[in-house]
């Protein structure tokens, strides 16, 4: 895994196209991102597919939740028409299609396993399976809010990096990252400190927090020194936090 500070735009350039779509990730890293942020869960039959929600209800056409749908009925909506009428043909991609265009450059991805809310077996199983077949372990990392989640990603293949997401302050974070073995500790920017910095460092955690919007956030992230950010505005994370 490349080391050097990453800026990873949040769902692509989320506030430009639809978020977690094919042209939302070229679009930041036209902008200057040096890795991406999205989100995977599995159809129903099987297939990761990159989308936020659970439910399809707020950023595509359809309505019900992902899992009950196939990839094929996944593929009949548009991703884009409830962003802006012009995106109408954006689909929801499959993560393949991702690792596909991102295969032959230095882009990293940051994968969030949605398994929090909903359980799903073989999510796991599955990415780590397309990051083999596409040879990408360099450049991901898994991450997510579930604990459970990264521990079955460390049983399959403990050489994958992988990052622990948090919300809120939580007591001594980097003990549960540093048991799970992650490689990343990823808190809100709410609650980074130069002492959360310190303890994720003396437990061999690098920091990468995410929510990093506004120009203070910038600030503070640069301040404490952390090896990347999540941040929805890649162009501006560059120009604040100094990146060449
Ligand atoms: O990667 C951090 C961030 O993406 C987590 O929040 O809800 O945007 O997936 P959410
Ligand atoms: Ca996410």
């Amino acid at each position: 895994m490349n080391t050097s500070f990453c800026i990873f735009a949040h769902r692509g350039a989320s506030h430009i196209y639809p978020e977690n779509t094919l042209s939302s990730f070229r679009e930041a890293i036209r902008r200057g991102a040096t890795g991406i942020e999205l989100d995977v869960q599995l159809s129903k039959d099987g297939h990761p597919v990159v989308i936020h929600d659970e439910s399809l209800n707020r950023t595509t056409n359809g309505s019900g939740l992902v899992k009950h749908h196939t990839l094929k009925q996944l593929k009949a909506l548009s991703a884009g028409s409830w962003f802006h009428p012009r995106y109408e043909r954006m689909k929801i991609p499959t993560l393949e299609e991702v690792f596909q265009r991102i295969q032959r450059s230095r882009v990293l991805l940051n994968i969030e396993m949605k398994n929090l809310l909903i359980r799903s077996q073989n999510l796991e199983e599955q990415i780590i399976h397309l990051i083999t077949k596409y040879n990408l372990k360099e450049q991901v990392i898994l991450s997510s809010f579930s604990p459970q989640s990264i521990e079955v990603v460390k049983k399959l293949n403990p050489h994958i990096t992988t990052g622990l997401l948090y919300f809120g302050k939580l007591d001594e974070p980097w003990k549960l990252a540093s048991e799970l073995n992650a490689q990343y500790l990823q808190p809100p920017i709410e609650v980074l400190t130069p002492e959360l910095v310190q303890q994720s460092r003396l437990h061999q955690l690098q920091i990468c927090p995410y929510g990093v919007n506004e120009p203070k956030d910038y600030v503070l992230a640069v301040r404490c020194n952390v090896d990347g950010v999540i941040t929805m505005y890649p162009e501006k994370a560059r120009k604040f936090c100094r990146i060449k």
